[in-house]
């Protein structure tokens, strides 16, 4: 069976479920990973869990590894990958505590490690883009929604920020007429490196908080943190349905 692994983002250091079976701290030519690997059975489907902020959460998103983390999970034998990041809504759908699985990013990220084709001998590489997310991983999280009656949104254009700070109302009226619906700030390079190694990625996305502007006043940690954990409840669940559909 194709190995899967699981990225977990804000809110979602461990996965409670998880029969842990092995950890496995890496080193790898990038350098090192966010945390250990860690091997174990969701609902009896073999599953790799990283974290990607470190456990306990200790890395903000500029300060990831992501080509560590993703060539981990690669030296690991993994194919496919869910990566869960909390975000912000910014269209109308997409409110506190609810799911979506997007299908498009804009990159607004700078300054990150971005590639693995950065070698002055390597051949210059461009990778298709064109679909950030795998289509079939995408309809296999929708499939799996449905079946475990998990109301989630199976589209939406993901807006990367470099952060760790939150944005301004303007940025994200700016992001809106781009064609955002999501923002976060961990997506890029994730996505792309994960491609660029030919591996499968999609993500969900958790709705911690409506984006800057988008509701009245300002945005509470205390706010994202209340919906972070009812949504990170129906990612959980969301999880254990594509385990028994992919089994
Ligand atoms: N902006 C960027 N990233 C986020 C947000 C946000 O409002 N909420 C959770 N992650």
């Amino acid at each position: 069976m194709t190995q899967l692994a699981i990225i977990g983002g804000t809110g979602l250091t461990r996965i409670n479920d998880l029969k842990i079976i092995r950890r496995d701290q890496l080193t790898t030519p990038y350098g090192a990973p966010s945390a250990e690997f860690i091997t174990g059975e969701l609902n009896g489907r073999n599953v790799i869990f990283l974290a990607r902020h470190g456990n306990p959460h200790r890395l903000a998103p500029h300060k990831i590894n992501y080509r560590a983390n993703i060539w981990g999970l690669r030296q690991l034998g993994v194919e496919q990958i869910i990566a869960v990041a909390a975000v912000g809504g910014i269209t109308h759908e997409m409110g506190p505590a609810h799911i979506a699985i997007p299908d498009q990013i804009i990159d607004y990220s700078y300054g990150r490690m971005h590639t693995f084709f950065d070698d002055e001998n390597d051949t210059v590489t461009h990778i298709d883009f064109t679909y950030p997310y795998s289509q079939k991983l995408r309809s296999r999280l929708i499939t799996a929604a449905a079946q475990a009656r998990i109301k989630i949104t199976p589209m939406g254009t993901y807006g990367c920020m470099q952060g760790p700070r939150l944005e301004t109302a303007a940025e994200i009226r700016r992001m809106e007429r781009d064609g955002c619906d999501l923002v976060g700030m961990t997506g890029m390079p994730e996505a792309a490196l994960a491609r660029e190694l030919a591996m499968d990625y999609a993500a969900i996305s958790v709705i911690a908080n409506w984006a800057a502007g988008q509701t009245a006043g300002e945005i509470s940690m205390a706010e994202i943190e209340q919906h972070l954990h009812k949504g990170m409840a129906n990612t959980a669940e969301l999880l254990k349905a594509f385990t028994r559909l992919d089994k």
